[in-house]
Order: structure tokens, then sequence, then C-alpha cells
């Protein structure tokens, strides 16, 4: 176990290599009024049990079109849809037997909306008890049941509330307890904090990752903000054009050179103070994040080292992020610290584009 800062929950989450979710060449075309538009164009995803997934990606990229491709709420055009070991394309459209075992199926993945979807005739209990209703369990059961989860999303003070009198972050919180009735192993949420100002969508993602940690729920979120996925995500994708054009662990994404998400996960700037500078990004992960390198550096070298920008958060326990420092003196004279950086384990990046070529073309002639 990692130490635990004092302000964070002693669980962590657990995430295994066992796939909870898995899509394999996931097509989805949508055909209206004669016109035919690929929504998904062979989507594999895999997310592992226990994992809190995000899919990034603009308007139109097809995040939508997935999340409701993995519920089998819109029927895949090709392609295979496997959650927690179950292939539900392959129940879909079966025939009865095979519908209520899609229907069942169904049941342990919880779905959270942008738009709360809740009854405004029924109270807040009512609500959650909803999917208990058509699952047949019994009325004493559905009751406690949906208390126990009011209680568990912060609300047991609202069971007999209906939904005009909640303020949006608290209709969320139903409509994730409603989500949880069916002890879902999964969760999927499509852009569930988009109506939300920025303080209720701070705690309802808190609420999320604490039902991540708590209950070993495996969450696949939709976002488009990147602030989401560094505050709560364990792996991320984007999504362009009904394709993911990059995935992996949020680490695994900062080791990858030149990934769009890295530098929108982690954007740093700041220019060099003046021309005989050295400017450089320096990426950490891993082992190497935990060491004071900086420090080390300064010291061993006799520098001064002017720290530009830097982009960093905790993950997993462990520092990482991007930062951009200033070296004093041109490349030349820099090239043996740098060196010590990157035997530490690091990637370093030369902030300035125009130095780049001259500089990879001079180590690759070392
Ligand atoms: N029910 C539908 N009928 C026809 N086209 C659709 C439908 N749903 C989505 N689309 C189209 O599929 C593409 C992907 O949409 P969507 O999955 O909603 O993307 P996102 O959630 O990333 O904004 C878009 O071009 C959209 O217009
Ligand atoms: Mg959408």
């Amino acid at each position: 176990m990692h130490p635990c800062p004092a302000h964070t929950h002693a669980l962590h989450s657990t995430v295994t290599e066992t796939p909870v979710i898995t899509t394999t060449g996931l097509k989805k075309v949508y055909r209206s009024r004669g016109r035919e538009v690929t929504a998904l164009d062979g989507v594999d995803l895999h997310v592992r049990e226990g994992e809190v997934y995000g899919v990034i990606g603009q308007s139109g990229a097809g995040k939508s079109s997935l999340i409701r491709c993995v519920n089998l709420l819109e029927r895949p055009t090709a392609g295979t849809v496997t959650v927690a070991g179950q292939d539900l394309t392959a129940l879909a459209g079966r025939g009865p037997r095979a519908g209520r075992e899609l229907r069942k199926a169904r049941s342990h993945i919880g779905m959270v909306f942008q738009h709360f979807n809740l009854l405004s005739s029924r109270t807040v209990q009512d609500n959650v008890e909803l999917p208990l209703e058509i699952l047949g369990v019994s009325g004493k059961e559905r009751s406690r049941k949906a208390l126990e989860l009011l209680d568990l999303v912060g609300l047991s003070d609202k069971a007999r509330s209906y939904p005009a009198q909640l303020s949006g972050g608290q209709k969320q919180r139903v409509g994730i307890a409603r989500a949880l009735a069916g002890d879902p192993k999964v969760l999927l949420s499509d852009e569930a904090t988009s109506a939300l100002d920025p303080e209720t969508t701070r705690s309802i993602l808190q609420l999320l990752r604490d039902l991540n940690r708590q209950l070993g729920l495996t969450v696949l979120l939709i976002t488009h903000e990147m602030d989401v996925v560094k505050s709560i995500c364990d792996s991320a994708a984007l999504m362009e054009n009904g394709k993911i054009v990059e995935s992996g662990t949020v680490s695994e994404l900062l080791a990858t050179p030149g990934s769009e998400l890295a530098a929108a996960l982690f954007p740093v700037s700041g220019d060099a103070s003046g021309d005989d500078r050295t400017v450089i990004d320096v990426t950490f992960h891993g082992d190497a994040a935990t060491r004071p390198v900086i420090s080390q550096l300064s010291r061993t070298y006799n520098i001064d080292i002017s720290i530009l920008g830097a982009a960093m958060d905790t993950v997993g326990g462990k520092q990482v992020g991007r930062m951009r420092i200033e070296l004093p003196g041109r490349y030349e004279e820099n090239v043996v610290p740098i060196g010590f950086l990157r035997e530490q384990g690091l990637q370093i990046d030369f902030a300035d584009k125009a130095v780049e070529a001259p500089v990879l073309a001079k180590e690759g002639a070392k």
C-alpha cells in the first residue's frame, strides 16, 4: 500500500487485469432519411475491473454512441460487446429467452445521464425503487435497498421529496442511487456533470470515485473536461471520428511521446528568458517521479534551475506530470545535465521546436 495523504480516503482503487468491459471491432451506423452516419468505426475498448475509465473527445466523436452500445441501448451494427464476461451482442435480438437474459445482464450495468432522467411524479425514494420494481423485487426489500442507497449518496433526508424540490447536484445523486439499485458491476456515465456548476461537479466526481473505491465499481465515464479525467480517472481514451486514437493509463499516456491526451492533461507553457538558455520539458511518471531529481540535478552540477511552468498531479500516491525548466547556457553546455535526467528515467522533450531539429541531428551524430 502507498502512504495515504490525510485528506483522501483510506481506500485506494484496486484495478485488476481482469477485463470487465471489452468491445471488439464495434461499429455503429445510423441510417436516417436515406443518409448514413458512421458513429463508431471499429472501436476496441478494454476497461479493467475496478478502474475509472474516461472517454474524451469533441462533440460528434461517437462517445455517447459508444456508451449506448456498451449497454445495448443502441444495437451495434457490427462487433462485440462483453460486460463482466457476458457477450451482450450474442443475446441481442435472439428471441424472448435471450431478451430476458439481456435485460437481466443490463440490470448489472448502471447508467447515469446528463439530464438525470428522473420521474417528476415520483418521490426520490420511488425513483430509486423503479429499477427494482421492474426486476420484480418485493416492496419491503425495495424500500430497504432504496433507503440504503440514498444513505450511500448522502440523501437519506430527501427520500420523500420530489425531484422538483432538489438542486441539480441532489438530482444527480438520486440518478446515481437509482443506477446502483441493481448492484451493478459497472457504472456508465454520459456527461453526468456537464449540467452542474464547478463545485457541484467536484462533489459528484468525488462521489463516483468513492463508490469506485468502496464498492469496487468499475466506472466508464464520458466527459469533455480534461480536469475530470485528471482528478478521477485511472485510464483514458481519446475518440475522434468514431475511433479511439489514443488510450492507456494516465502514466502510459504520459510516457508516450507526442501523446495528445498527455499534452492536454498536463499542459505546460513558458518561454526562455534569454538567448543563451535551454528550455526543456521533463515528464515525470513511474519510479523516477518519486525522487527529488530537480534538486539533485541542481546540486550535482551546481546550476540554477528556473521552473517556468508545471502541471503535476498525484496519481496512485505518486507525483506525475510535466515540468518546464530552464537551464543556463545553450544546449551544447547542457548535454551532461540533460543526460543525467534521462539516466534517472525521465522523459525529456525540447520545448522550443526551433531547436529540436538541430538538437536531434546532433544527438544522432554522437
Ligand atoms: N440516433 C441517431 N441518429 C442518427 N445519427 C446519430 C444518432 N445519434 C448520434 N448520431 C450521429 O452520430 C455521430 C456521433 O454522435 P454521438 O455518439 O452522439 O457523439 P458524441 O457523444 O461524441 O457527441 C454524430 O455525427 C451524430 O450526429
Ligand atoms: Mg454525447
